[in-house]
């Protein structure tokens, strides 16, 4: 639809900015902290770009009280963190580390301070390395227990300030980079070993929820998706079938399973053929059935567009070589013969990673997403990676302030279309430590200085999109 006028944001829009532990904290050692898959994976050489780590990140450890304080300069409404598991619980299971507790205590005491609304990512990838020690972490159930006793351990100790909570960010993303593509930890490729993971790590998530009831009644709680809505390269009706079979295959696999507790159909019965489906024990439907989620968090970067890959002589990569120099046009063709293929949008312009630019695709995924499951939504994260360029003290990053202008533009649009908005959160506040892509792809209003090579003095700079949010913010978004 095109409207005439927009509904406004309600007065209560959380507007946010995100961030991970690994990603930000540094201090990899400190304070009894064990060690996470993260801290050993970044060890063995050509895993990351450059060889660079999160050892000690943007020290965000050490310098919480500043990065708040810009926050607070900025009017941020909402700041989305994720605690790092081996704090808490050095070995995963076990003594809980108070050390580690009393981190995130003061660093939700201090945004409570300034009236920012906390909002807790309970798992952000760095899973501790004692268990994928113990029992080969998300690839036994004993994990879902040991889950359960970290999240009410969370629940206990901070539910009764923080009202808004993210059990697993991109469960669809950490599974898949871990179990198929092996370019996150524990580095297999093997699709039997993901899917079956992939099933522990939901009933992890839907036990977590079932506790969340108990120990925090009044509280808000879902995961964190990595949402592509799929676009048909054309209109031929194959290609439309493609992108069927991926909404099936790489969307509706979890969102399912999240919001209704089942497996989507058609996708259940082509990886069963496959001998690929998961082992389904008893009482696990009952449990995904009682972890429902009071949202879905959407982390939106880009859409995806397909056509249809021939049976014999197709596209056979499965995974496509991924571009984390920022070089662009170095992302090659995936697919699965009889699937589907993957296409560049020539509708489309795309970063120098080869991430398509598609606010239109926000809505139109938050869109779905409304029809099918009639949640409310809350963008957990959404941003712009790209060079950035420090010059005189400034950073003059227009192109960040354009791709979040129009992106929250769409936010507006789809409120206007009926979608249940509860807030959006940048990716990301400050710069931080890209996975796989180093330092240089910066995604943060405030510039933090340093590179692979060198840390520097780690300053915090204001870039330009800093003060453009902050009147965003002040004017409820009337103002882009
Ligand atoms: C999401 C993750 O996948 O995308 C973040 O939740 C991540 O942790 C972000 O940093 C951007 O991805 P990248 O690869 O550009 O850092």
């Amino acid at each position: 639809m095109i409207y005439r006028k927009l509904d406004e944001f309600s007065p209560d829009f959380l507007w946010g900015s995100a961030s991970a532990a690994y990603q930000v904290e540094g201090a990899w050692n400190e304070d009894g902290k064990g060690p996470s898959v993260w801290d050993e994976y970044v060890r063995i050489p050509g895993t990351t770009y450059k060889d660079t780590n999160g050892d000690v990140a943007v020290d965000h450890y050490h310098r919480y009280k500043e990065d708040v304080k810009l926050m607070a300069d900025m009017g941020l409404k909402a700041y989305r963190f994720s605690i790092a598991w081996s704090r808490i619980y050095p070995q995963g299971n076990g003594e809980v580390n108070e050390e580690g507790l009393k981190f995130y205590d003061n660093l939700i005491n201090e945004l409570i301070q300034y009236n920012i609304e906390p909002i807790i990512t309970i798992y952000h990838w760095d899973l501790p390395q004692g268990l994928q020690d113990q029992y080969g972490g998300w690839e036994s159930r004993k994990i879902i227990d040991d889950f359960n006793e970290y999240c009410i351990t969370l629940y206990k100790k901070y539910g009764d300030r923080v009202k808004y909570w993210v059990t697993l960010n991109e469960q669809n993303v950490f599974i898949t980079h871990g179990y198929e593509k092996a370019v996150h930890p524990p580095k297999v490729t093997d699709k039997k070993r993901m899917y079956e993971a992939n099933h522990i790590a939901s009933l992890a998530n839907a036990k977590a929820i079932q506790s969340f009831r108990k120990y925090v009644p009044n509280g808000k709680i879902g995961p964190s998706f990595a949402f592509s809505p799929i676009y048909a390269f054309s209109s031929k009706p194959e290609d439309v079938l493609a992108l069927e079979n991926v909404e099936e295959i790489s969307n509706y696999w979890w969102l399912d399973v999240y919001c209704w507790g089942e497996y989507p159909k058609i996708a259940w019965k082509y990886l069963s053929k496959l001998g690929l489906a998961p082992t389904i024990e008893a009482g696990d439907i009952e449990l995904l059935k009682a972890g429902k989620p009071d949202f879905m968090g959407v982390n939106y970067y880009r859409s995806g567009t397909v056509e249809m890959n021939p049976l014999e002589g197709g596209v056979e990569e499965a995974v496509a070589k991924m571009n984390t120099t920022g070089k662009k046009g170095t992302t090659a063709e995936s697919g699965v013969p009889g699937v589907f293929k993957s296409k560049n949008n020539p509708y489309l312009e795309a970063t120098n990673w080869d991430w398509e630019i598609d606010p239109q695709g926000l809505r139109i995924g938050m869109r779905r997403l409304t029809n099918r499951y009639k949640l409310p939504i809350l963008i957990t994260e959404n941003g712009l990676g790209e060079f950035d360029a420090l010059e005189n003290d400034n950073v003059n990053d227009d192109y960040r302030i354009e791709y979040i202008k129009k992106h929250i533009e769409a936010c507006q649009e789809a409120i206007t279309d009926g979608v249940e908005l509860i807030g959006y959160c940048t990716w990301s506040f400050t710069d931080l430590l890209s996975w796989l892509n180093g330092y240089q792809k910066r995604y943060g209003f405030v510039y933090v200085d340093r590179d692979e090579s060198n840390e520097k003095d780690l300053r915090r700079i204001k870039k330009k999109s800093f003060h453009w949010y902050k009147n965003v913010i002040k004017t409820n978004g009337q103002q882009l």
